[in-house]
């Protein structure tokens, strides 16, 4: 009986050290980077700035950001440098820091090395991704899109910031290898059907990974934008994400088109400055002062598409102020 038992043992942690092995080794698997000449036009830099500073983010996560101020508008001198953290304590599985875009960092990366980081979530050196890089979402979009995005980060003005290295804890530090996927490149633009297109923008500027929310680190199904994901910031306060579905009562069922288009255009309006929170103000994590940018047409197609999800009734506290204890 006994020896039985030794032997089981054996062959269980035999088993546990094989897959620890496996997922910390062999994995992430999607494959070496392209071999990628991007043919560089005007156009497709104007596409790359309007996606990569406005529609995709990716310059505001990119940088560091003054959450002193309503919606945390980006610290200039770090533009595109990177180093903001996403922390511990706002509930994360580790310290994240966002990286350097400019070429100061990616100037010796190939396109095909900056590609696959993009849509396949692997770094340079072969390392997975933390998926608060919104990679998944930008594997589905057309290539030629991602193609723009990378010749418009080669112009940006080299900023020499060189951020922390991220740390995950035990265990996402082994789970975040089995992340990566292979680009699917799933979605097709298509400018003539506002609907599809609206899809289309919704997923390179990933609005569902916000606003859909998570239980132990994964999306609950069914429950695609709306909304309720959770965000703590570092005085205690809380901001969750509004259900975007359709639904009248709890969604933005009642909103029309243009009191859509005009929410986010409220704060572009000449008028409007940076400004700092009001006393007792829970700040936002809705990136109002990026998407204030987005073309109307695009901000309507984004409407149309909204509203042919399926209702879902989710009722959301949107701002919280901490608790005085
Ligand atoms: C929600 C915030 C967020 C957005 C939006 C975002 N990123 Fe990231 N990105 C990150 C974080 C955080 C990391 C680091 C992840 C880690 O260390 O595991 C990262 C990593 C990267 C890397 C890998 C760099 C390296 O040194 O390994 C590249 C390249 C990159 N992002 C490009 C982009 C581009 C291009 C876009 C827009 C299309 C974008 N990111 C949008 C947060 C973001
Ligand atoms: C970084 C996370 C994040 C991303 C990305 C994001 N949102 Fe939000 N959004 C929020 C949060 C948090 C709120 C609630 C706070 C607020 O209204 O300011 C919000 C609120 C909104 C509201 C207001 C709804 C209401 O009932 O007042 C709209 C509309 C909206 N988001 C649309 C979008 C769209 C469209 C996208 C993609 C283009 C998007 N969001 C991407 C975090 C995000």
């Amino acid at each position: 009986m006994k020896k039985f038992f030794l032997i089981l043992i054996s062959v269980i942690v035999l088993a546990v050290v094989g897959i620890i092995t496996y997922v910390s080794t062999a994995l992430p698997n999607v494959g070496e980077p392209e071999n990628i000449t991007i043919d560089v036009t005007p156009q497709m830099l104007e596409r790359g700035k309007y996606l990569a500073e406005t529609v995709s983010g990716c310059i505001d996560c990119h940088s560091k950001r003054d959450f002193s101020k309503w919606a945390g508008p980006i610290k200039s001198e770090s533009k595109g440098g990177g180093g903001e953290l996403f922390s511990e304590d706002m509930g994360l599985p580790g310290n994240i820091y966002s990286k350097n875009l400019t070429p100061f960092a990616l100037g010796d990366w190939t396109d095909g090395e900056i590609y696959r980081a993009i849509t396949s979530g692997v770094s340079k050196d072969g390392h997975a991704l933390f998926p608060i890089m919104p990679y998944h979402s930008y594997g589905k979009v057309e290539k030629k899109d991602i193609f723009a995005i990378i010749a418009y980060l080669r112009t940006l003005e080299p900023n020499k910031n060189t951020p922390p290295k991220t740390e995950l804890n035990i265990p996402m530090n082994l789970i975040v290898n089995t992340i990566p996927q292979k680009a699917e490149h799933s979605l097709k633009d298509n400018y003539d059907d506002k609907v599809k297109h609206g899809e289309y923008l919704t997923t390179i500027a990933a609005c569902a990974d916000c606003h859909t929310p998570m239980e132990k680190g994964e999306y609950i199904e069914g429950m695609k934008f709306a909304g309720g994901m959770e965000f703590k910031f570092p005085n205690g306060d809380i901001n969750r994400t509004a259900n975007l579905t359709p639904d009248k009562k709890t969604g933005i069922g009642n909103f029309s088109e243009e009191q859509f288009v005009s929410k986010f255009k409220s704060y572009a309006d000449s008028n409007y400055v940076i400004r700092d929170l009001d006393a007792g103000e829970v700040n936002t994590m809705m990136p109002w002062l990026v998407y204030r940018n987005m073309k109307e047409d695009d901000l309507k197609a984004i409407y149309s598409y909204l509203m042919t999800l399926k209702p879902v009734k989710n009722e959301i506290k949107l701002f919280e102020k901490k608790k005085e204890s």
